[in-house]
Formats: structure tokens, C-alpha cells, sequence
């Protein structure tokens, strides 16, 4: 069986991206339809040495793809995505617009793809700073369960897609008077912004991995906390993260419990400089773990420092692994 498969957003760091996992990954594809925005309907796009046209996104849906990928930003989601699942398209969405509707799935799929319902077609792809935290904790939080999670991200640029990427480019260069994505330089940089300012001090990054780890988790309750920080990167995501368990856990068996969860690696050797770092992470779908150590200030609390590639496992792969499981569970119709 070979399957109808869209990317909206295909001009994207994430649908560039995707394109590249859709091929290692081998997913079998009958036909491919790509579309960006309008002002790229008409460009030309190449995948495994085939040439595709762009399309505009109305297009797409007339041809009634079986899976949607989206990874066109909040707005072209919320306006396109409920049609494409009215023809009977399921939507996995990279966008932040439905990931807490109570009606969505919010999947990374090693931890929860059973939440998934026949009944919703749009399926959100979480925050990827979200899906490298929860893939480290989440098999910790079931046998000893989460007190409190203190985490500050260090957010590589490709976060925010291709312009913030000139962006860094362009001031590398010297380039200082271009356009800008972020409101200041980003290059030997750090902004303690990702996302807008909320009316509460956070920002809307910060309240993603705040609200999305409660609901992935199942745990609205869990106290969380979280300052997010953009730094002049390029390879992935970095976290250093304080957690706090309920129940008596060893710095050992959190070792062991992170070793053994599927995607994870605890890469730590302190005494010979090894440590994981967005090198380490890039173009893998690793999420790594390292500098674990016991928190004496905290009973049952560990320090830890979480790094994966946003683009991967943050985004792209998160978003082809959920694709592979409504292929394998035969959730798809033939349109
Ligand atoms: N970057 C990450 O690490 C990451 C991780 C998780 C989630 N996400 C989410 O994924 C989405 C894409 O991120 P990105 O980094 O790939 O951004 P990007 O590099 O800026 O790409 C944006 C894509 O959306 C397309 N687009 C813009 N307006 C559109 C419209 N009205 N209709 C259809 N397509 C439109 C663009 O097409 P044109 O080329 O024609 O402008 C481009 O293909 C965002 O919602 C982001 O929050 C990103």
C-alpha cells in the first residue's frame, strides 16, 4: 500500500525537513502534493529527483490527500486544517493553534499515540521543546511520579524557521541592517525571549511547555515552571531542567530509566568533557541526556541537561512517526 501525502509549509525549515524524514524513513507515498504560500504556487520543488509544482493550498485539499502535514504556521492552520479533516484528511498539525483543544490529540508517540480517536482528524504535533523534555521524563513520571519541573531552554534559531536564519547569517556576515526577525541582534546574542510577551511576564513559549507537558503527562495539576532563551545556534534545542519527584528515586535508577526509554540516550561522562550539545544532536533523532546529577537542595530532585534537533525530533520526525502509526493502525481512507 502506498499512501496520498501533502506538506503545507513544503518551503519550510520543518516541511523541508519532513520531506527528508518522508525518504529516510521510506514512507510509501503514491502521490505527493506540496504547497506553500501563494506567492510560491507555481515554484518548483524537487523530491527523490522528481520535480514537483507548488500548489496553493486549496488545490491540495481538492485532491484529497489522506494524510496533511502542516508546517505553514498557526493561521493557515486554523483556517485550512478543520477542511482538510472534513474531507476526510487526517491533519498533523506542527502549529501551536489546536495543540489544547480538548478534542485534540497533543501526540508524541512513544508516550501517548493511544490518544489519538478515530473521531478528530487533526492531530497536533507538540512543541519541541515540549517533546524533548517529555521524551526524557515521562517514563520517570510513571513509576515516581513528577513534584515540579524548573526548566530554561537554549533554543537554536531554526526554531523560528527560515528567516531567522538569515537573520544569523546575514549578521555573521556583518550584515547588521537587514531584516529582522527578532527584535534584537541574535548573533553572539542571547535574547530571553522565544515568542510574544504575555500579560503575565511569560511568554507564549513559555506557557506551550508549561500547558502541553501538563497535558501530555495527563497532569494538569503538575507544577511547572519555565524561562525560554534563544541563542545564536543552529543544531537543536538545549534544556537544563530541575525535576522534582513524589516518591524516593536513586540518581540511579533515574539513569537507568532514562537509558531504557526508546529515543533516548544518557550521554554523561563529566570526567572526560562528555556531554551532550546541539552538535551532538543535530540531524539525529536522539534526545539526549546528560550532566544528571542529584539536587541536594530538593528531596528527590534531579538536575538534568535535555538536547535534541528541533527540526527532528522536535518537529519533522515527531510528525512522520504519528503518520506511521495511523498507517500501521489502517486509520486512513481511500479518498
Ligand atoms: N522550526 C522548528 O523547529 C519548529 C518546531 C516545531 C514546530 N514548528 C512550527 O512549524 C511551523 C513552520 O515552522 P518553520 O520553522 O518551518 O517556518 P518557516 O521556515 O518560516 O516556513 C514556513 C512555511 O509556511 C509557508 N507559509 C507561510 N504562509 C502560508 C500560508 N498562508 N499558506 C500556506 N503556507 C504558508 C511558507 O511558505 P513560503 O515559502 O511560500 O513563504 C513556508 O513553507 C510553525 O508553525 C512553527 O511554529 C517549527
Amino acid at each position: 500500500m502506498s499512501y496520498k501525502i501533502a506538506i503545507i509549509g513544503a518551503t519550510g525549515l520543518v516541511g523541508q525537513k519532513i520531506l527528508q524524514v518522508l525518504t529516510e524513513r521510506q514512507v510509501p507515498i503514491s502521490e505527493l502534493y506540496l504547497a506553500a504560500s501563494d506567492a510560491s504556487a507555481g515554484k518548483e520543488i524537487t523530491y527523490q529527483s522528481q520535480s514537483y509544482t507548488l500548489q496553493k493550498v486549496s488545490e491540495v485539499l481538492q485532491a484529497r490527500p489522506q494524510i496533511a502535514l502542516f508546517s505553514a504556521g498557526s493561521g493557515p492552520s486554523l483556517e485550512w486544517a478543520p477542511k482538510f479533516a472534513a474531507a476526510g484528511c487526517w491533519v498533523i498539525d506542527n502549529s501551536s493553534a489546536w495543540r489544547m483543544y480538548d478534542t485534540v490529540a497533543l501526540v508524541v508517540p512513544e508516550i501517548n499515540a493511544h490518544t489519538i480517536s478515530l473521531n478528530h482528524k487533526i492531530i497536533a504535533n507538540p512543541n519541541c521543546s515540549t517533546i524533548q523534555m517529555v521524551m526524557a521524563l515521562y517514563n520517570a513520571h510513571r513509576t515516581h511520579h513528577i513534584a515540579r519541573i524548573v526548566v530554561s531552554t537554549y533554543q537554536s534559531v531554526t526554531g523560528t524557521g527560515n528567516r531567522a536564519v538569515l537573520q544569523l547569517m546575514n549578521e555573521r556576515k556583518g550584515h547588521y541592517d537587514g531584516y529582522k526577525i527578532y527584535p534584537h541582534e541574535i548573533d553572539l546574542n542571547v535574547l530571553p525571549q522565544v515568542d510574544i510577551f504575555l500579560n503575565d511576564g511569560y511568554t507564549k513559549e513559555e506557557h506551550k511547555l508549561i500547558q502541553e507537558t501538563q497535558k501530555i503527562l495527563e497532569c494538569p495539576e503538575l507544577a511547572i515552571t519555565a524561562t525560554a532563551v534563544r541563542v545564536p545556534v543552529m543544531g537543536g534545542h538545549s534544556e537544563s531542567v530541575n525535576v522534582q519527584f513524589k516518591s524516593p528515586i536513586s540518581e540511579v535508577e533515574l539513569r537507568t530509566i532514562i537509558s531504557n526509554t526508546t529515543g533516548c540516550v544518557v550521554f554523561d561522562d563529566p570526567q572526560q568533557n562528555q556531554y551532550p550539545m546541539p552538535i551532538t544532536a543535530h540531524e539525529n533523532d536522539t534526545v539526549w541526556v546528560g550532566r544528571i546529577r542529584k539536587d541536594p537542595s530538593a528531596l528527590y530532585a534531579f538536575n538534568l541537561w535535555i538536547v535534541s534537533d528541533n527540526l527532528r525530533k522536535g518537529a519533522a520526525t515527531n510528525a512522520v512517526q504519528i503518520a506511521e502509526y495511523l498507517i500501521q493502525k489502517q486509520f486512513l481512507i481511500s479518498n
